[in-house]
């Protein structure tokens, strides 16, 4: 219930709007009254607009902050599997020994795929971005589980969770493998989420003994788990919007991909190697810093709406970059040429006068280079970790009553006016 009331003043009437404060960070004003008064609120790119109140995550952005049910990222990205994580988004704690077990369980007997999926693949070009790929199978899935379909059926809902966490891997790696014209690899469920996921993008049918490298294993799963969930971000957003509307979790889904696919969001791995190797070497650092400076371009990789400060995520990340590329015996020059980069935007006043600091995707794509997985697969293994923040989204706006979401417009356009014939119109 709110606590206390903001009053709007406006044509000389007093409007009580109720102020509701949350578990952390700023309280909120509900606006409702607005539409009695006549208005509406007017925030392009929500930069201050909360349409939900959810429990699943908490992101302090000045101090670098970011909770999933409350255990903060680093803890988790350092202690905990994947899949513990997605439970924790899901039902709202980690799981104990008993309910970790049957989650893991639940997830390794849905990551095969229906035969006839492979058909979609076939319908692509073999260089088509594997984003592409994943908008449409993804989409697709829901014409495979009519059964599960009634979104009201929290049982429908809660093994459709499952299904998506467990078969997303199993998409992800068919995307590769049809982009190299390689076969198919079937998931192994003797083999943890990360091991299954790296068996199916990299071994071949021959490869009998293949287990890939324990530090490897450890740094997929802790990248899975660093992208897993960020609040309300435009393509979580993407997904609840699409949900209000009663479509099935699969097409909610799907459209949360598309939105994350854009180079301002989950396309932004992908652009900073692309950025790295337009840079070529430290040599040019400071010619191409110009270049962002005059807005020519932007330093993929930096800069977040909400944080002002360290991404959390991308601290962690660089820790794991360090971890692998030791461990492989890597001496990567992109990985010198990102760290010139960050030294340098860290100390220049045009990035410190705006809060620009590495993001999450601004040290992703040298470990997932070093692992051996193309530029192109790296917003795929975003969306992958991040169907379990979506579908947790999407369960808890199922938990309760909800609305379509239908935002309104400040409209500009022309008067009402009547129709011209064509041999009237002003030729221009
Ligand atoms: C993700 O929302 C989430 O939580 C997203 C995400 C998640 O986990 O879901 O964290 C994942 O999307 C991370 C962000 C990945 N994107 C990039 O790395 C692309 C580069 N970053 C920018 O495009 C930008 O920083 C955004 C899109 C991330 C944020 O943009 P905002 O909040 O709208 O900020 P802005 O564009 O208003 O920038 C404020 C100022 C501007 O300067 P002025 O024109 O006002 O002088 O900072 C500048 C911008 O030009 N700026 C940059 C910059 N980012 C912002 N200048 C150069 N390089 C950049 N990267």
């Amino acid at each position: 219930m709110a606590d206390n009331q903001a009053t709007l003043t406006v044509d000389g009437k007093d409007y009580q709007l109720p102020i509701i404060e949350g578990t952390l960070g700023p309280s909120v004003i509900e606006v409702a009254a607005f539409q009695k008064a006549g208005y509406w609120t007017y925030d392009p790119g929500f930069m201050a607009t909360a349409p939900v109140e959810s429990k699943i995550t908490f992101i302090d952005g000045g101090k670098g902050e970011l909770l999933h049910r409350g255990y903060p990222i680093d803890q988790l990205a350092n202690n905990a599997e994947y899949l513990e994580v997605a439970y924790a988004l899901i039902h709202g704690d980690l799981p104990n020994s008993e309910q970790k077990a049957d989650f893991f369980k639940k997830i390794r007997e849905h990551t095969g795929v229906h035969d006839q999926l492979r058909k979609f693949f076939e319908g692509f070009r073999r260089d088509a971005h594997p984003m592409a790929i994943m908008v449409g199978v993804v989409g697709a899935l829901s014409a495979f589980y009519h059964e599960h379909l009634d979104v009201s059926n929290e049982e429908h809902r809660e093994i459709t969770a499952i299904r998506l966490i467990a078969k997303m891997p199993t998409l992800a790696a068919m995307s590769y493998k049809y982009s190299r014209g390689e076969p198919f690899m079937y998931p192994r469920n003797d083999f943890n989420y990360a091991e299954n996921f790296l068996y199916m993008m990299f071994a071949t049918p021959g490869d009998v003994d293949y287990k890939p490298n324990d530090v490897i294993t450890r740094a997929m799963d802790k990248i899975f788990t660093l992208h897993a969930d960020h609040e309300q971000n435009a393509s979580t957003s993407t997904v609840r919007l699409a949900g209000s509307t009663g479509a099935n979790p699969y097409a909610c889904i799907a459209a949360g991909i598309a939105a994350l696919w854009g180079p301002s969001h989950g396309g932004a791995n992908e652009a900073v190697l692309e950025m790295l190797d337009e840079i070529g070497s430290v040599e040019n650092v400071p010619e191409f810093m110009e270049k962002v400076k005059s807005r020519e371009v932007k330093l993929m990789g930096f800069g977040h709406r909400v944080y002002k400060n360290f991404d959390p995520r991308a601290q962690v990340m660089k820790e794991t970059c360090d971890e692998v590329l030791g461990a492989l015996g890597i001496n990567d020059p992109k990985l010198e040429l990102a760290m010139a980069l960050e030294k340098i935007a860290l100390e220049d006043p045009f990035f410190v006068e705006r809060n620009l600091y590495p993001n999450v995707d601004f040290y992703s794509g040298i470990i997932l280079k070093a692992i051996g997985i193309p530029t192109s697969m790296f917003t795929v293994i975003f969306s992958l970790a991040r169907t379990s923040g979506w579908i947790s989204h999407w369960l808890e706006m199922h938990s309760a009553p909800f609305k379509i979401g239908r935002p309104r417009q400040l409209y500009t356009g022309e008067t009402r006016r009547d129709f011209v014939k064509v041999e009237d119109r002003k030729q221009k």
